[in-house]
């Protein structure tokens, strides 16, 4: 693991895009794969911003997400296929065609989710973008969840619901149960690069870069990949011992 500490969110965002970008050159027909929340955006801003000035061409890239929520129709606004159309899809003006959101709405997410899962692996290289929960979750893995898990419908817990329903009404419209890669799933791909900032993810981010692998901190896992590239703000950075940063 390669940690970059940057002094704000938008420098570490301009870093973690540039360590995208260079895993996507080096690997013309990897796949992108998004994020979605808080993390990710100011590394979409200054994705969105090279392709807008600097004539970066994405349309080629096919992208998978790397969660949804079961029960919502993809059009709600808070449904990830439509965030993701938001903040990356139009921003980065990839071709809407090319980009997956495991399907929530489906009948039977159980085999929408293995669908998925398919789909994601067959597709070959992939150049991950992740963010980390304040409980050390990475897409929705949570705490418990095994090293090797796929894609699969997982149950939120209530630390994460409460999170979220920021961007809900009140929590208790946010899903209780999402589809999401598993951490086997993740660690597939080629490239990650984890992007956090603010102090509300500095002990996730310290247990998950110098504590024990281990089901308790999902983003530990992450150690044992041979390509993960850290992209943090000073705040979730704070509790890293020094020589990390
Ligand atoms: P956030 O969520 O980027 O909205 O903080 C990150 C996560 O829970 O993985």
């Amino acid at each position: 693991v390669i940690v970059s500490t940057a002094s704000s969110p938008d420098q570490a965002g301009a870093l973690a895009a540039t360590a995208v970008l260079e895993a996507l050159v080096a690997e013309p027909r990897a796949a992108l794969g998004v994020a979605t929340g808080g993390s990710p955006q100011p590394l979409y801003a200054s994705l969105a911003r090279l392709v807008g000035d600097e004539g970066v061409d994405l349309r080629s890239r096919t992208a998978y997400a790397l969660d949804e929520y079961i029960g919502m129709p993809p059009d709600h606004p808070e449904s990830y296929h439509a965030v993701v159309a938001r903040d990356v899809t139009g921003p980065l003006r990839l071709r809407p065609e090319l980009v997956h959101v495991p399907n929530g709405a489906a009948e039977d997410p159980v085999a929408a989710a293995a669908a998925y899962e398919e789909a994601v692996r067959a597709h070959g290289p992939r150049v991950q973008v992740i963010g980390i929960g304040a409980n050390g979750h990475i897409g929705f893995n949570e705490p418990g969840s095994a090293r090797d898990s796929v894609t699969r419908v997982v149950e939120l817990t209530a630390e994460t619901r409460a999170a979220n329903s920021r961007f809900f009404a009140s929590v208790d419209e946010v899903p209780t149960h999402a589809i999401s890669q598993g951490i086997g799933t993740i660690l597939a791909a080629s490239t990650i690069v984890l992007i956090a900032h603010g102090a509300t993810k500095a002990e996730a981010v310290a247990a998950a870069i110098t504590g024990p692998e281990t089901t308790d901190v999902p983003a530990s896992f992450l150690r044992s990949h041979p390509d993960v590239r850290v992209f943090l703000d000073e705040a979730s950075a704070s509790l890293l011992p020094q020589h990390t940063h």
